[in-house]
């Protein structure tokens, strides 16, 4: 069997992890990476051995990728995309789709508007975990009965030298947000995707902490309103002094379910007969950090699985403009952020 050729633009820290899974999944292999920073592009050439090239252009003449994975900042993600998308070239790119939704709105009418030509993913892996799946199978099923309301949280820990090594993350222009849009985002994603949506979101942003060093916010509160009246109560920061595990809790009328994420994470249901069922989560098994969550290989390896099926990867563009609309309209509601 011959090998998918793929190609990788930004070589970046997430980089690491998707070069791993492309050399742990058989069939797939790496054959070229981009990065507009020579730095970069000279230790990810060392690291994986590839041919290297100044942008996804280059690459995509020199090594016929049929796949590119964009693991680039966050307003660095649609051109890449719409580049190799122009050349045929399936796209996995990383989270969220875009810095801003006009720009996010870019990839899902390009994939729109030529159905079948070539596949987007957008790398939300914390969906593949066993506890969100084990989730989304219960309340699928009804066996847990009326949701009657969520909580969820996002606390963990960030340094001032975080964003100083990395100034775009700290910027509207680079990062289009802070907590919500780059860290946050993977659970308000899964809230969405558990409870059908999000039909209007309330709520807050701040800076707390970090307002020496970066425009966005690194705190939130929000209320998140479902369809069927159901309510979603959110905090997210990065302010505390330790990562905290994610936390998912859906109140239902047959079980109560907690939801923890991170390597020694799981799902609890507490049954309103007394039992309680528990589903633990996979550990890590590559270089990823475990607050990143434990299923990067897995998205990627399903991805490439589904590749021949007729219908669109399942999470494509579409899926992803749903977190970009509820942490939009939060820093709407803040005054803060592009439309401000
Ligand atoms: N799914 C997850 O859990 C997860 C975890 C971490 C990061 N991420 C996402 O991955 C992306 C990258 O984050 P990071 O922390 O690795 O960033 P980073 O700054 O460490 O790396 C980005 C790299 O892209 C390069 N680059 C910038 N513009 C480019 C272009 N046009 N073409 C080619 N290369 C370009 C930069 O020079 C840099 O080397 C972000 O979207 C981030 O949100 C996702």
């Amino acid at each position: 069997m011959t090998s998918r050729r793929i190609g990788l633009i930004g070589c970046g820290d997430v980089s690491v992890v998707h070069v791993e899974a492309i050399h742990d999944i058989e069939g797939l292999e790496l054959v070229g990476v981009a990065d507009t920073d020579p730095q970069a592009l000279a230790r990810a050439v060392e690291l994986t051995g590839v041919p290297g090239f100044a942008s996804t252009q280059e690459l995509i003449d020199g090594v016929h990728p049929e796949a590119v994975h964009v693991t680039t900042p966050h307003h660095e993600h649609i051109d890449p995309s719409l580049t190799a998308l122009a050349a045929g070239v399936h796209v996995l790119q990383e989270k969220p789709i875009a810095h801003t939704l006009d720009e996010g709105q870019r990839l899902v009418d390009a994939l729109e508007s030529a159905p079948g030509a070539a596949k987007v993913g957008i790398c939300f892996q914390n969906r593949y975990n066993l506890a969100s799946q084990r989730l989304h199978d219960l309340l699928a099923s009804g066996a847990l009965g009326a949701v009657r309301g969520a909580w969820a949280s996002v606390v963990w820990t960030r340094s001032a030298d975080y964003y100083r090594a990395k100034p775009w993350r700290g910027t509207w222009e680079g990062s289009g947000g802070g907590l919500l849009i780059n860290q946050a985002i993977h659970t308000l994603d899964l809230v969405q995707w558990l409870l059908g949506g999000v039909e209007r979101t309330d709520g807050h942003v701040a800076t707390r902490r970090f307002a020496d060093v970066i425009e966005v916010e690194d705190t939130a509160e929000l209320l998140l309103h479902h369809p069927g009246g159901v309510t979603t109560s959110f905090y997210a920061t990065l302010t505390a002094p330790q990562h905290r595990p994610v936390e998912i809790e859906l109140d239902c009328e047959k079980a109560y379910v907690s939801l923890r994420g991170g390597t020694e994470g799981g799902l609890t249901i507490r049954w309103a007969d007394g039992r309680v069922d528990t589903v633990g989560e996979r550990s890590v098994t590559s270089g990823g950090r475990s607050y990143w969550g434990v299923s990067h290989e897995l998205l990627i390896r399903d991805f490439y699985e589904r590749l021949e099926e007729p219908e669109p990867f399942w999470i494509g563009p579409r899926e992803a403009m749903a977190s970009m609309e509820i942490l939009t309209e939060a820093y709407r509601l803040s005054g803060v952020g592009p439309g401000a």
